[in-house]
């Protein structure tokens, strides 16, 4: 962060910045102004943030991406970081149950990835894992690439990343010789299909795969150098020998050919298992390509996932009708069956034929712990635990996520999202309190002073009050036909404002038994709102916009105040504007102003936390008034991270990532 472009009018006490060529004047409030000077560096940080806790898994777009440790703890990703999840015993009925024992339930991560995560694969050892990323915004600092690391240490044992393009989507290491060899799968348009000495980082053979979508390669676990590959139309058996890749198309014959081979699996007889988008199962004659069972109507809708468990039982995972079916080795049907789909908003189950949108979604992926349990990945990005009755032990969003607030007395926080869910969690039991689904698409939330109302916007226009402990509505409203962009309650009076896509701030006021009433509305921005923040005594307002604009309000008069004399040294309740005078430091020099999607100030105003379009969280120290500024930064999120805040006493911060969808909780220590 250079400060190149900002300059310092000593006489008005003002800064001139550019963001996207557009100049921007910021009156330094006269506390600062007294000893400003712009050409120091401004201080580091006083503290330090640790990944905590990440709220989410990845489901609704990878496969094969859930497995259980030797020491019972789940391995699955979600965003940039690998998760091993130390689960609960599964004693807990319902997972709204009121967490006993904090110690049970603990996170590690392993945060050598700097993009989303997209594969993963566990080595015959159990110990190691491989797992792929996707290219990032900046290709010179996140190529796609392969880390292949110790899940008991976190220590990386090898890179690989020579000549993936795009993502690398599948992985698998060998199984016959103690898993020396890496298979992976790359998104470009060839689905380039490398094999790997990994230890050696070293690349021993690739070739075209298919010009179609690749979802699955698997080593065969008994036979050498054998690798089966599926995707949309295609199932390839590969042999691997005399430094060639050979393939042989599967044939299909005159069975049913499907449209997508969405999994793969191998029985114990060696022979090779697939599922597909008809809802069939094709067993391949071992080392060949015909097809020497073929089981129709297995699920209503496509095949998402096989199993085969710890008793060789085989187990399939519907996509759309959400069942677990199981057979035996043989491929006879067991007469067992689970259901995994039917809850309603409130998690709880619902009879099988009220089908409601509120459910976790198809199975994706199934893994199965000791004494044999079984763990289901959702489509929604939910983790379940079952068997029996399945119960969510991973909670997610599944769509773009923009809205978080947290509660102003508790350690409770709000997330939001275009999936519709409006989440309560607890960040001292790191688990969902409760949950609503809206019939909007979310998009900003804020909790009212006195904690007992929650605000959320929606894309729409429409925005709700709901009662803070139970979610219950209270009210609606609708302001626009636009996105509500974020949500301020004043911190001291009874008023609250609403930021529009439609570049207006709406003013309401909340009187007698909490009705709210609009008072009307701030117009003057020629773009839409991005950040409001309230002065102290709630009598003014200062707003951010998509253009880089910072304006000043009288909530009463509903009028703007452009005199920087007295708007400079407003105190302000919270420092959600990302153009603000002690906000300078937080922008880098090159930023073209969409750069930085929020930021948050610490309660007790020693810190400021900023989130970026590079999936960054960075946290400096406030105010930072310096172009030049010392800060940490912080990887995890894949790119946009799209909002921040601090709980309400500062121990932790809260971020949460757009299309990533994941929630982290940090330490600030
Ligand atoms: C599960 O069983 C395996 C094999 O007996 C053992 O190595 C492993 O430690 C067990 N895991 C747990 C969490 O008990
Ligand atoms: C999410 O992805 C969509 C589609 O690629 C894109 O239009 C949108 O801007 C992304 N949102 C965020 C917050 O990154």
């Amino acid at each position: 962060m250079s400060g190149k472009d900002v300059t310092y009018n000593d006489e008005d006490q003002t800064l001139k910045m550019y963001l996207r060529g557009r100049p921007i004047i910021l009156a330094a409030p006269s506390a600062l102004a007294e000893n400003y000077d712009i050409s120091a560096t401004g201080p580091k940080p006083p503290k330090k943030l640790e990944l905590e806790w990440v709220y989410g898994y990845r489901g609704k777009d990878c496969r094969s991406n859930l497995y259980v440790l030797p020491n019972g703890e789940l391995v699955y990703f979600v965003a940039a970081v690998a998760v091993l999840h130390n689960v609960e015993e599964n004693t807990q009925r319902h997972y709204i149950a009121v967490l006993h024992n904090v110690e049970e339930n603990t996170q590690r991560h392993y945060i050598g990835h700097t993009d989303d995560i997209k594969s993963l694969a566990l080595h015959p050892n159990n110990v190691l894992v491989a797992t792929g990323q996707c290219a990032g915004h900046n290709k010179a600092t996140a190529s796609p690439h392969v880390r292949i690391w110790d899940s008991e240490t976190l220590e990386t044992k090898a890179i690989l990343d020579d000549g993936f393009i795009n993502a690398v989507c599948c992985l698998s290491f060998s199984k016959s010789d103690e898993g020396s060899l890496l298979v992976a799968v790359d998104d470009s348009n060839d689905h380039t299909i490398s094999v790997w000495d990994w230890e050696k980082s070293s690349k021993i053979i690739e070739t075209k795969c298919s010009t179609e979508t690749i979802v699955a390669a698997e080593f065969h676990p008994q036979q050498e150098n054998f690798i089966v590959t599926c995707g949309k139309s295609h199932v390839g058996f590969w042999q691997f020998e005399d430094g060639a890749l050979k393939k042989k198309m599967g044939i299909f014959g005159s069975h049913d050919k499907p449209k997508y081979i969405n999994c793969l699996a191998f029985l114990p007889s060696g022979e090779a298992i697939t599922g597909d988008s008809n809802g069939n199962l094709a067993v391949w004659e071992a080392g060949k390509n015909t097809i020497t069972n073929f089981i129709t109507d297995v699920h209503d809708g496509s095949i998402f996932c096989i199993y085969i468990s710890k008793s060789g039982n085989v187990i399939t995972g519907g996509g759309k009708d959400a069942c677990l079916k199981y057979f035996d080795q043989n491929m006879e049907k067991l007469d067992e069956e689970a259901q995994v789909k039917y809850f309603d908003q409130n998690m709880e189950k619902l009879d099988e034929e009220a089908q409601l949108e509120g459910n976790f979604g198809g199975v994706r992926a199934i893994a199965e712990g000791n004494d044999s349990q079984l763990y289901i990945g959702t489509t929604r990005n939910c983790i379940l635990q079952g068997p029996g009755e399945f119960n969510p032990i991973v909670i997610g969003h599944s769509d773009e996520l923009w809205a978080l607030a947290v509660d102003p007395q508790s350690d409770k926080f709000v997330t939001a999202a275009q999936d519709k869910y409006v989440r309560v969690w607890s960040a001292d039991s790191k688990k969902l309190v409760v949950s609503k689904r809206l019939e909007d698409q979310a998009q900003s939330a804020a909790y009212s002073p006195n904690s007992a109302e929650i605000a959320v916007g929606c894309v729409t226009g429409k925005w709700y009050v709901l009662n803070a402990e139970n979610l219950e509505e209270l009210a609606d409203f609708t302001d626009g036909d636009e996105p509500i962009q974020v949500i301020q309650y004043a911190p001291d009076r009874d008023l609250m404002a609403i930021g529009s896509r439609n570049n207006y701030v709406y003013l309401y006021s909340i009187g007698e038994d909490r009705v709210y009433s609009k008072l009307g509305k701030l117009t003057g921005h020629s773009s839409y709102i991005t950040h409001i923040d309230w002065t102290s005594d709630g009598q003014n307002l200062r707003t951010n916009s998509g253009d880089y604009e910072l304006l000043f309000w009288n909530a009463d008069e509903r009028s703007q105040d452009p005199h920087s004399s007295t708007t400079r040294d407003y105190d302000w309740a919270t420092n959600t504007c990302t153009i603000t005078f002690t906000t300078v430091g937080i922008w880098p020099s090159d930023a073209d102003g969409t750069d930085i999607n929020a930021c948050d100030r610490s309660h007790n105003s020693e810190l400021i936390a900023s989130v970026d379009d590079f999936g960054k969280v960075n946290l400096f120290s406030y105010p930072a008034i310096q172009p030049h500024t010392l800060y940490r930064s912080y990887g995890g999120h894949s790119s946009h991270v799209t909002n921040v805040a601090f709980l309400h006493d500062d121990s932790k911060l809260i971020t949460v990532g757009g299309n990533d969808t994941a929630i982290m909780q940090w330490n600030v220590v």
